[in-house]
């Protein structure tokens, strides 16, 4: 312990400010300075590493792991975190609580479309918090009804499903499927009395969701397992397999539910005839079909729906929302047109804090921002960025990196091996990345990143791949909270 505390020391003796221009040099100089030295090895090996990278992950000794241990004996271990806290954040950048600056190519995943701490939302949030927070829904206020108005008529306007009509405004992600499917249950016994039509169509590979309704909807055996029996009724299909839809979606299917590009597992883009099949057969069988763009909505493809980038003959009955709705205040909500509206009578479904006049009027504010041409405009040059390096990074590596995927500012890089150690080393050099899927890299950064944020963070990317693709750095993987495997 001591020599550890007496090697951060040194570290700390020998590393320039962060975000020197000197940082290099220094650490050369710091390398020469311990190569004549007659410290043991392993201390030398720590030190070099802590003055070589500008972010590593903090040590047993920092701190951070201090604040760490005090409290994770308190914490029901539900998450599996990286060594660094994190305690304030701006635009594209967070900072940790010794100080230390990351490029965020994670946005809370795909939460942070307008950055951290905008200062739009910060007043906003601010104003409303003195005005009126939370009523319930008992009573009146003018704010839940105004962002229902704006979530469809933006819908409207933007080239989303034209019969949108009403939405019901939730906390979350997982709350907004779960309305979407319990409305489903409910059209399915209006429309059909007498026989059975409560079955509900979902696809591998798709996240829909932790609770007991989402989750069942989510057929990764890791996430349902320990929960088990899900709830009943619930079948999974083959993502962009059109020749199965017609056995898998009939006349006892009440509802099917899909992401036009599936986040959690993998970015995989859901083909047109895809969409169009699973519409067709929806309308057959009598049937709802449910877009799930909680991670690809809200402008991230460039449009500010994702299904308006397909043929209006795929359009949905419901859209699901969340995460950058509240650009990380939690609201969510569940988008329906008349089909399934005239099955839904009061009392049937409800929240207390859905919709309350705070989070109605920061949803409103920001999808005023998220529907504007200075950001939808502005995504695909952003995503010819990330191209550009992911297919350099592929002549760089050949024979590492398989495919690129994805549309807009939600890309996938499958690589053939794990990247967990990639995103650790990323990290220690002062880039937040996740995976999702099989030895997938996901990259969904707030949408107001710059080309030049996206240059330096891809700069960073090619060091860390570097580090451990050529060099063979031995560097821990991180785990991520919601890989599929
Ligand atoms: C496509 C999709 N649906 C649903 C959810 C669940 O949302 P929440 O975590 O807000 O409950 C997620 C979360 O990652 C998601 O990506």
């Amino acid at each position: 312990m001591a020599l550890r505390l007496s090697s951060r020391r040194i570290s700390a003796a020998f590393r320039a400010p962060r975000g020197n221009c000197c940082f290099v040099r220094f650490a050369s100089i710091a390398a020469a300075a311990l190569k004549d030295s007659s410290l043991p090895q392993d201390v030398k090996d720590s030190i070099a590493r802590e003055t070589s990278l500008p972010t590593p992950d903090p040590p047993s000794s920092s701190k951070t792991a201090g604040l760490v241990n005090q409290q994770l004996p308190y914490m029901v271990p539900t998450y599996v975190r990286p060594p660094p806290m994190f305690e304030k954040g701006e635009g594209c950048y967070m900072w940790d609580v010794e100080n230390r600056r990351y490029l965020d190519f994670t946005a809370g995943i795909a939460v942070n479309a307008l950055g951290h701490c905008d200062e739009g939302v910060a007043q906003v949030i601010a104003e409303q918090a003195r005005q009126l927070m939370h009523t319930s829904n008992l009573y009146h206020n003018p704010l839940t009804g105004l962002l229902s108005k704006q979530l469809i008529q933006l819908t409207h306007a933007t080239g989303g499903f034209a019969s949108a009509s009403r939405a019901f405004i939730c906390n979350s992600g997982s709350e907004a499927n779960e309305a979407a499917i319990k409305f489903a249950r409910k059209v399915g016994k209006s429309v059909s009395p007498d026989k059975p039509k409560y079955e509900f169509v979902s696809f591998h590979n798709s996240f829909h969701g932790r609770t007991m309704g989402s989750l069942s909807a989510t057929p990764n055996p890791k996430y349902q397992k320990p929960f088990a029996p899900m709830v009943p009724g619930f079948k999974y299909g083959t993502f962009n397999d059109v020749d199965s839809i017609n056995d898998l979606v009939t006349e006892e299917t009440c509802g099917v539910i899909v992401e036009p590009i599936q986040g959690e597992g993998g970015v995989n883009v859901a083909s047109p005839e895809f969409l169009i099949a699973l519409r067709k057969r929806c309308t057959e069988v009598g049937a709802v079909l449910i877009y799930d763009e909680i991670q690809c909505g809200l402008g991230r493809t460039g449009t500010f729906w994702a299904h308006a980038g397909y043929p209006q003959g795929c359009h949905p009955d419901m859209v699901t929302t969340a995460k950058a709705l509240g650009n990380g205040f939690p609201i969510g909500a569940t988008i329906v047109n008349d089909f399934v509206c005239d099955h839904i009578k009061t009392g049937d479904h409800g929240t207390t804090f859905g919709g309350n006049p705070l989070g109605s009027r920061v949803a409103s504010y920001i999808l005023g921002r998220l529907s504007s041409p200075e950001i939808l405009d502005s995504i695909p040059a952003k995503e010819a960025v990330f191209r550009k390096h992911f297919e350099s990074l592929q002549r760089r590596f050949p024979g590492q990196i398989k495919e690129i995927r994805g549309r807009g500012l939600i890309l996938g890089l499958q690589l053939v091996t794990d990247p967990t150690p990639i995103v650790t080393a990323a990290r220690e050099r002062g880039l937040l990345v996740i995976t999702c899927g099989t030895n997938t890299l996901r990259f969904v950064p707030p949408l107001v990143i710059s080309e030049a944020e996206i240059e330096e963070g891809m700069a960073i990317l090619a060091d860390a791949m570097e580090s451990v693709l050529d060099k063979g750095e031995a560097v821990q993987g991180t785990k991520g909270q919601q890989e599929m495997q």
